[in-house]
Order: C-alpha cells, then sequence, then structure tokens
C-alpha cells in the first residue's frame, strides 16, 4: 500500500488548499415538488468533488467534513436530489422550490427539515443543548458578562465572536487568556502562535529526498484551516489545525 502510494505521488502531487466553493445541490423532491436539473459540483482527478462551503465560512469550518468525492459513474441520492458523477461534473435532479436551497452544511447547521426531508426550513446553531438563529445571541460560556456569541452558520461555539470587544476569540495551545484592570474584555495570548508550524510526516520512514522535497511544501496552516494534499486520485493526507501548534493529520481514501 504504501509503495504503491509513493509512485504514484510523484505524477499526480497536487496541494491542494480548499478553495471557497459555493456549489449548493437544490434540494429535494416530493409529490407536488418542482424538479430542476443542476451540476453542483466538479469533475477533477477521475472522480468528482463537492465542496458544501459557504465562502465566507473558510476560515472557521471544518470543510474536511462536508467534501465528498465520488467515482465517475457513481450514482447517489442526497436529500431528495439524485445525483451522478460525470465529467461534467456531479449533474443532480432535485427541488427548485425549497426556501433554502441543499448544500452539505445544512447537515450541520439545519435546525429544522421539512416534513418530506428534502429542504431545510431554518438554519441556525445548536449550542449545549439551546437552538438559535443566525444572527442570534447568546451567552459567552464561561465568559465576562460583557461577551456574546452570536450564531454564524460556520462558526463553532469555540469561535464565538465576542461581539462587545470586538475581538475574536483566538483558540491555541497553551493559551493564556487575561484580564486588564476595569476591562472585562480578554487578551489572548498564544505562545506558540495560531498556526500549526508542525506537520506530521505522512511517511515517517521514509528517507527519500523526492519525498522530503515535497514534505518541505507542507506548509505552516492557519489555524481552523484544513489542508488536503492529494496524493493521488483517491488518497489525500489531510491536515487540520484546530489550535495552532501541532497539526492533526490522516491519510484518507475516498470513494473505496
Ligand atoms: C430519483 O430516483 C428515484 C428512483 O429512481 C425516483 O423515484 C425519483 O423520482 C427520482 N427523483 C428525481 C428528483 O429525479
Ligand atoms: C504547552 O505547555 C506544556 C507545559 O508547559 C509543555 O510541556 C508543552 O510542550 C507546551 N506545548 C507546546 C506546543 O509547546
Ligand atoms: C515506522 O516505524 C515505526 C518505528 O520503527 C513503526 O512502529 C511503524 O510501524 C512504522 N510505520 C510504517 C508505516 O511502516
Amino acid at each position: 500500500m504504501l509503495t504503491l502510494q509513493l509512485s504514484m505521488m510523484y505524477s499526480t502531487i497536487a496541494v491542494v488548499i480548499l478553495a471557497e466553493a459555493m456549489l449548493s445541490i437544490a434540494a429535494a423532491p416530493a409529490e407536488g415538488r418542482q424538479i430542476g436539473r443542476f451540476v453542483v459540483g466538479q469533475y477533477t482527478r477521475g472522480g468528482c468533488e463537492i465542496q458544501g462551503l459557504y465562502p465566507h465560512d473558510i476560515m472557521s469550518f471544518d470543510s474536511s467534513e462536508i467534501t465528498r468525492r465520488y467515482r465517475l459513474g457513481e450514482q447517489w441520492t442526497e436529500r431528495c436530489n439524485n445525483c451522478t458523477c460525470t465529467t461534467a461534473g456531479v449533474m443532480c435532479e432535485g427541488p427548485t422550490d425549497c426556501l433554502h436551497s441543499y448544500d452539505f452544511t445544512q447537515e450541520k447547521w439545519c435546525l429544522e427539515w421539512s416534513a418530506d426531508e428534502c429542504c431545510c426550513e431554518r438554519m441556525g446553531c445548536t449550542v449545549n443543548g439551546e437552538q438559535y438563529d443566525i444572527g442570534e445571541r447568546f451567552p459567552y460560556e464561561g465568559g465576562a458578562s460583557c461577551l456574546t456569541c452570536s450564531c454564524q452558520i460556520g462558526t463553532t461555539p469555540a469561535q464565538c465572536l465576542l461581539q462587545e470587544c470586538g475581538i475574536v476569540e483566538l483558540i491555541c495551545e497553551n493559551r493564556s487568556v487575561t484580564y486588564e484592570d476595569g476591562n472585562c474584555c480578554p487578551n489572548f495570548v498564544c505562545p506558540q502562535g495560531v498556526k500549526c508550524t508542525n506537520i506530521p510526516d505522512p511517511f515517517p520512514n521514509t528517507s527519500n529526498h523526492e519525498l522530503l522535497d515535497w514534505y518541505g511544501r507542507l506548509n505552516p496552516i492557519p489555524q481552523g484551516m484544513n489542508q488536503h494534499y492529494h496524493l493521488d486520485s483517491w488518497t489525500s493526507y489531510v491536515c487540520s489545525c484546530p489550535r495552532g501548534g501541532t497539526a492533526e493529520c490522516e491519510m484518507r481514501t475516498f470513494g473505496m
């Protein structure tokens, strides 16, 4: 397995930072629903890929959860959309009359689905068991009274916007938080910074120089971002940087 990956790697190395893309699947059909035909994903490297990202969420959303890859010719049903991976992209047939056209982020951020489960009818956040609409404010957990969070699609509870203080909470390894006298807004100190500069070697037992050159291209990952290092059509080394410092990586095989 390792040998195969290495030899395939040289021909098709591509380092891809997930670009923002709003490739939405139009939602679902049921009786009486209006059905349309859509292209919702790209054909690339012998398969199809759909990223269900909203453009403004790229900094905070864990995009690895919602990037989907399919083999050419593969067919599937997604929230009442019948989809096929073709060389022209992902072609889907589905409803056109949903309030929000479907994309994969809704699997995480939808609070209410229609009775036929084809359409998301209410988007929002669930934090500590409470539901909030988009834009709705809620208290900062364990924080000072001047701090609030608001529900923004793509914002995790731990990355609340501290609206009263005008800063975004920093999450990082070995963080310290200080409060200046007379000011309830925090200062976050991140000794290791808010990038992941330590990225585990995908092939720790290899001393191949070309590999090391490639390894040298594993650039620091800003916190909250993911990087997908595509080794071949179906294998990626996927690294996330949840807290700065050391990245968390795994080898993923798609479509097998
Ligand atoms: C999807 O496929 C199923 C099964 O073939 C069919 O019953 C349904 O009408 C299709 N839906 C759409 C939106 O084409
Ligand atoms: C965080 O602090 C602990 C204890 O001070 C230390 O052992 C650890 O190496 C630090 N983490 C990083 C990434 O430097
Ligand atoms: C790499 O080497 C370590 C230590 O020698 C060993 O535990 C591990 O199984 C090896 N990994 C692979 C993929 O060969």
